[in-house]
């Protein structure tokens, strides 16, 4: 039995909740949140996807901390799940790994790239594990095409294009761009790390932009440049009308297929071959509750994650620090 402690209980810490509530392999023993309805569980912050941040669960047995560093301290606590607000990630992270305590944090890694790269370095070298919560990796539907790519099960892929588009969510955090990175850091980082996942490092990336509600880039699109995919694109952005809603999807077109994902479909993933679209089956539920899953069993078994390694993690954060490069020279930038 793994015992977790959980710091932020906003949108993504009470899906984690959600998640480890129903495992025997762990029981979380302590919560950190400044805001006493949060750490007392009295109140839930939406997320984005329907399914995630369900709560309702009992919080009497949980020790509750307002600073998150007085939970690292609790000797009980052997894994510290880190949903704070991206400054927080890399700061907390390191005294967590110091602490010897294994650490799940959230996407983004870290607020910059040379913090995130700084992080990387001491997590290689720690005795505990750490893992950045890329959750895509383990998204039902995203792991299939991961797969698809690896095996060439319908040939090369010709052209990919994810798009990750919404109505912004409104919330003080997500409105400072200083802090929480704009559309670019804190939702299009999803895709820039799956492109990394499924081709490898890009040649060079070239986007466009622009900034709407944050001060940081709140819409990008970019294209990835390889010598070997003709086409590799992303489009990430929160600069919709309100009431737009969250938009996750992806068109992979292979040499003999095309697969085609949209998260509000009630069947996500189509596979379009020989005149005829088809659903294809999926693993049920979200990748927060696989990625969890996962990083326990590693625990377990005294694995350093492979689907993710500190390295990946960090390297998202170049990408899309690359990626705000090109909007701003307007030129492509290499890397
Ligand atoms: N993987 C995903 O799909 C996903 C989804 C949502 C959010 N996130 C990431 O998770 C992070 C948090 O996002 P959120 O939507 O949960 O935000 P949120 O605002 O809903 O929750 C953050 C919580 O952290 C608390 N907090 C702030 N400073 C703290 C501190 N020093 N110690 C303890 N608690 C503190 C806040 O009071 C709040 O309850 C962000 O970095 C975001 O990018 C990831």
């Amino acid at each position: 039995m793994i015992k977790v402690g959980i710091a932020g209980v906003g949108s993504i810490g009470i899906t984690h909740l959600d998640v480890y509530a129903k495992r025997k392999d762990a029981r979380v023993v302590a919560v950190a949140d400044p805001i006493l309805e949060r750490r007392e569980g009295r109140t839930v912050t939406a997320g984005n996807i329907r399914g995630q941040a369900q709560g309702g669960m009992d919080f009497r047995t949980f020790r509750k901390y307002a600073d998150a560093y007085d939970l690292i301290a609790d000797p009980e606590v052997e894994l510290v799940d880190i949903c704070l607000p991206t400054p927080h990630h890399a700061p907390l992270a390191m005294a967590a790994l110091k602490a010897g305590k294994h650490v799940l944090v959230e996407k983004p890694f870290a607020r910059t790239a040379k913090e995130a790269d700084a992080l990387a370095r001491v997590a290689d070298q720690a005795a505990s594990f750490l893992m950045c919560a890329m959750c895509m990796r383990f998204w039902p539907g995203w792991d299939w095409l991961k797969q698809a790519i690896e095996r060439k099960t319908f040939g090369k892929v010709l052209a990919a294009h994810f798009r990750r588009v919404a109505s912004h969510p409104g919330r003080p955090f997500f409105l400072d761009g200083k802090a929480c990175g704009g559309a670019l850091l804190d939702l299009h980082v999803h895709d820039a790390d799956f492109v990394h996942y499924c081709f490898g490092k890009p040649n060079a990336v070239f986007s466009r932009g622009y900034s709407k509600l944050t001060g940081a880039v709140d819409h990008v699109m970019t294209h990835y440049l390889y010598d070997d995919i003709p086409l590799v694109t992303a489009e990430g952005g929160w600069a919709m009308a309100p009431g737009f809603g969250f938009h996750m999807q992806y068109t992979v077109n292979f040499e003999h297929a095309t697969a085609v994902y949209d998260l509000n479909t009630p069947e996500p993933l189509r596979l379009v071959r020989q005149g005829k679209s088809r659903p294809v089956k999926l693993r049920p539920g979200m990748g927060y509750a696989y990625e969890i899953a996962y990083f326990l069993q590693c625990i377990r078994q005294g694995r350093r994650p492979q689907t993710v390694t500190p390295a990946d993690a960090a390297f998202s954060i170049a990408l899309v620090e690359a990626e705000a490069r090109s909007i701003r020279s307007g030129r492509p930038e290499r890397l």
